[in-house]
């Protein structure tokens, strides 16, 4: 197939790329390299890759018009980012892919990164026929641009959970991430709401349901799918203590709130009905963490040479 993944070069969107050319697919990324261009460089030399550089705000149809379909990755990713630039982020995120919906033929899918984290604080267990009602300028983003896009029939969105691991675009932003990250190098971690619960994910279990669902499109077309697994539902302190297993950091339990608030269990029974299944554990997850961040200093402000 010819596909195009927006936001190829990010986090998820490199593993996905490197994953579909293995596959055999002729890829295409299209990114405006937000965070630079090493992510990309180890697979310049595909010849089944092309790479675009451009921002998806440029999105017209003649950027469009030869892929059978398309991953809709690119955009301003996470809480942080959003707040810090509100009035991108809606543009982004929302406005320009709305203009990519509209520039495709009804035959061109689009499989979009959606999110769990709009589920917001229900403390409930979310299906994906639940009412929403997002917070956080990030979720109300993600889901005004998943609303959208599911208006057309040949789509797909994967609410993913939040995501942990190694990728060649680095985040230490995502909790789990973070956690580790702060247990190895400062010895501790310290909890804003630590019985809040939430939902993770390896990102190589991730980019197994980017392609299986390419490889189930015919049934999961119209749908939309939590993507997870019910296995991987932890509050922030069973987090912490995974990672001091492995650590011996300290945890600091405070009485902070946290201001991306959320609160949830999320079952993930529609995608794991159709065959879909997670295969990583989050102590897998941990242990590489720590191997990475042993060496992974990229917040060092002085070298010793
Ligand atoms: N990582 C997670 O835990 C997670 C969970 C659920 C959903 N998602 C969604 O998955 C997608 C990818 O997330 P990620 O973790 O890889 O994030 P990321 O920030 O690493 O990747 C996003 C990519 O989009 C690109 N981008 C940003 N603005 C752009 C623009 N205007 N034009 C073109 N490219 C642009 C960036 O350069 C980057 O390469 C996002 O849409 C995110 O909302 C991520």
């Amino acid at each position: 197939m010819k596909i195009l993944i927006t936001g190829g070069a990010g986090y998820k969107g490199v593993v996905l790329t490197k994953q579909l050319l293995d596959n055999g697919n002729e890829v295409t990324i299209l990114d405006n390299f937000l965070y630079g261009y090493e992510s990309v460089l180890h697979l310049v030399q595909n010849k089944n890759l092309t790479i675009i550089r451009e921002d998806v705000r440029n999105l017209r149809e003649s950027h469009l018009k030869d892929y059978d379909g398309i991953y809709h990755l690119g955009g301003i990713s996470g809480y942080p980012a959003c707040e810090a630039n509100p009035h991108s982020a809606h543009l982004i995120n929302v406005e320009a892919t709305k203009t990519m919906a509209n520039n495709l033929s009804n035959d061109q899918f689009i499989i979009y990164a959606s999110t769990t984290s709009f589920y917001g604080d229900t403390g409930k267990v979310c299906t994906e026929e639940m009412a929403i009602k997002p917070v956080s300028l990030y979720g109300i983003t993600k889901y005004h641009a998943e609303q959208y896009i599911m208006q057309r029939k040949n789509s797909v969105a994967l609410r993913f959970a939040t995501i942990f691991g190694i990728s060649p675009k680095m985040r230490i932003d995502l909790l789990v991430n973070d956690f580790t990250y702060k247990a190895v190098n400062d010895r501790s971690i310290v909890l804003f709401e630590s019985k809040s619960k939430r939902t993770f994910l390896h990102l190589l279990d991730a980019i197994n349901a980017y392609t299986f669902t390419l490889d189930n499109l015919d049934k999961m077309r119209g749908q939309i799918y939590n993507v997870g697994s019910n296995d991987l539902n932890y509050s922030k302190l069973e987090i912490a203590e995974h990672i001091k297993k492995y650590t011996n950091c300290t945890i600091i339990d405070s009485d902070l709130s946290d201001f991306d608030v959320r609160n949830f269990e999320i079952s993930f029974e529609k995608i794991a009905s159709l065959g879909y299944k997670v295969t990583r554990t989050l102590d897998d997850g941990v242990q590489e963490l720590i191997k990475l961040y042993k060496f992974y200093k990229p917040f060092l402000a002085y070298k010793t040479i």
